[in-house]
């Protein structure tokens, strides 16, 4: 996965090409490139690193100039990060540049075809073959070769292409990865995300698989793999470029943590109407719901953890049976979907390769499939059968806190409006759980105003080795995710573990001083997690809990407590997720981590 961009119009084109790539650096940045048309030929400039060397190298573009050129930031599938193997790529004679997001899965007989038929390759990306297949198949019109090559190749892309013989165009196509793209007065846009080009534009259209753009400075034309040319009407984005700026924070995620009482008001408020819970977006009347007989949930990373929580109240509230699976996974186990089922799936970005296979595979199979997503448009978005957004807005640190937040009470709604036509509720019950979901905004907030009492704590685990999480059922989910927040951005090893479980195995790893934080937000668990507590204590664990006010009686098993506010047990992990996440935060942010942006990861994962 990587983010491309794109620009042909009056301005220049290296600087609209790096701003653009700034604002998709989350999506890959192990390396950067550029191809400029100066007026004679193509000029590419690239180099391993982030973004900013590829900026020195061109004096912020100034050393490339033209206004016609393509960008790439690279996140390796192919080859490591190196010169050679970062985009773009060339043909041999330098008249035709390509950008690649995604991955060519039969390049392995295609390039032994070109070879055998003298091409040579500069570098071991999947990517160089379609430059070179360009190259033999362009006889002069560049939407014949395109569309040769796009009969050819498997797998999945978004190109930006230049060629030398049209120096007034930029085309583009895409398979599986996204790509869209926009117009102003002063020329066209190609990008793999909007931010890219909000700073220009306000109206973008979103391409569809293996269709075709060709862009000049007065406009774009999108057409069919039959060169039909089809119509297509551009979306206003409605949120603001500042959106995906830090604001002032030192981090986006520190910015984005904060941001989490405003995203669970704006996920829960257009669905909470006086005593009642409306998802229109279902598509689903009371009757259909309540034929629906059993949830699969399948999602990837943190929006799996979501999913584990989501099972936790789903069943708990509207006693309907759920699967969850990492979507990786379900589909090649051959999942069992029966009669009355339905796939849930759950994503941030909304291109997440797995995931959408997945959903893929269900729709496949004829089963319906709910898509609760935050990306507006995204490919899940759009493939989905029915789409419950999350309004987290533009979510840029690698590590997600708010979308993850915004999914959780998603699935609280969805879980009250099945307990509600399943009648596994009062309506009593129902409505006492629609005033505790509306305080957790504010909730929220107290706990993320706790934050320098937490970042003295975290200070002292900068230089932790293991860290275990640990809980009992909603709170072995939360454990999950609290685990995976500091192992991505502090590359500290951490686990979680159903405390019932340590006994049988990993409690042997447990050393004078490995921080254990224990959850523990359900009284009936209470005593039984206190158990657990006490024996990782006893064999040298310094003990950090997080539990509700009000249970004192942890102070006695544990060295550190943090305490929650009261909420419906249901709900405890929208308010245990913050000290979680602010504690990973200060950790990665004592050791120098590069926390927006932790290594080797990217935002969107549109490989599998
Ligand atoms: C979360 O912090 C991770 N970076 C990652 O696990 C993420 O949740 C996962 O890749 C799924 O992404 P999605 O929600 O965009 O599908
Ligand atoms: N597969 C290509 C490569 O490894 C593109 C990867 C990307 O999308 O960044 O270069």
């Amino acid at each position: 996965m990587c983010g491309i961009v794109g620009y042909v119009g009056r301005a220049q084109a290296a600087p609209i090409v790096l701003d653009g790539l700034e604002k998709l650096e989350y999506r890959g940045y192990d390396s950067a490139g550029m191809a400029i048309f100066d007026g004679e030929r193509i000029h590419i400039t690239k180099s391993v690193g982030r973004l900013k060397v590829l900026q020195e190298l061109t004096h912020d573009g100034g050393t490339m100039p033209g206004c016609l050129g393509i960008g790439h930031t690279r996140w390796a599938t192919h080859g490591a990060p190196s010169d050679e193997n970062a985009h773009p790529h060339f043909n041999a004679k330098e008249t035709i540049a390509v950008v690649h997001n995604g991955i060519i899965e039969n390049y392995l007989p295609l390039k032994k075809k070109l070879e055998g038929r003298g091409y040579t390759f500069r570098s071991e990306t999947d990517t160089e073959v379609l430059a070179h297949m360009l190259d033999y198949y362009y006889k002069g019109d560049p939407m014949d070769a395109i569309i040769k090559v796009l009969h050819r190749v498997e797998g999945s892309y978004a190109l930006g292409i230049l060629f030398a013989d049209f120096p007034g165009e930029l085309f583009a196509v895409r398979k599986d990865s996204p790509l869209i793209v926009g117009q102003n007065k002063e020329g066209c846009f190609i990008a793999s995300d909007v931010p890219a080009i909000l700073r220009y534009t306000r109206e973008v259209t979103y391409i569809e698989n293996q269709e075709i753009v060709r862009l000049t400075a007065d406009g774009l034309h999108i057409y069919n793999v039959d060169e039909e040319e089809v119509e297509k009407t551009p979306v206003t984005i409605e949120w603001d470029a500042e959106a995906a700026e830090k604001a002032g924070y030192e981090h986006f995620m520190l910015k984005e943590m904060y941001e989490q009482p405003k995203t669970v008001t704006d996920t829960i408020s257009p669905r909470m109407r006086g005593n009642e819970i409306i998802i229109e977006e279902l598509g689903m009347d009371d009757g259909k719901l309540r034929q629906v007989k059993k949830l699969h949930i399948v999602a990837c990373g943190s929006a799996y953890h979501a999913g584990v929580t989501g099972k936790y109240v789903l069943e708990g509230l509207a006693r309907i049976p759920v699967e969850v699976d990492l979507a990786s996974e379900f589909r090649y186990r051959n999942p069992i979907l029966e009669e009355g089922a339905m796939v849930v799936v759950i994503s941030q970005s909304g291109e997440t390769a797995d995931t959408l296979a997945a959903l893929r595979e269900s729709k496949k199979r004829g089963f319906p499939v709910l898509g609760i997503v935050n990306v507006v448009g995204s490919s899940i978005a759009r493939e989905a059968d029915n789409v419950m957004y999350t309004w987290a807005g533009p979510e840029i640190a690698v590590a997600t806190t708010k979308a993850y937040s915004a999914q959780l009470v998603a699935l609280y709604l969805l879980a009250m409006k099945l307990a509600q036509v399943r009648g596994t509720v009062t309506q009593e019950e129902l409505a006492g759980m629609m005033d505790d979901l509306r305080r957790l905004p504010d909730q929220i907030e107290l706990l993320l105003n706790n934050k320098n009492r937490i970042q003295r704590f975290a200070n002292r685990y900068i230089a932790a080795r293991d860290v275990f999480f640990i809980g009992r059922s909603i709170d072995y989910a939360i454990s999950m995710e609290g685990s995976l927040k500091l192992k991505e951005i502090s590359y500290i090893h951490s686990e979680a573990y159903a405390a019932g479980e340590l006994k049988h195995g990993t409690i042997s790893l447990i050393e004078e001083g490995t921080l254990v934080a224990a959850v523990s937000t359900q009284p009936e668990l209470y005593q039984k997690t206190i158990s657990n507590m006490v024996e990782v204590k006893s064999r040298g664990a310094f003990v950090l809990a997080v539990t509700c006010e009000g249970n004192r009686e942890i102070e006695k098993a544990a060295d550190y407590v943090i305490y929650i506010p009261h909420t419906n047990r249901f709900f405890t992990n929208s308010l245990a997720i913050i000290p979680l996440q602010l504690f990973s935060y200060y950790v990665a942010v004592g050791k120098g981590c590069d926390v927006d942006k932790p290594r080797n990861l990217a935002k969107s994962v549109t490989v599998e």
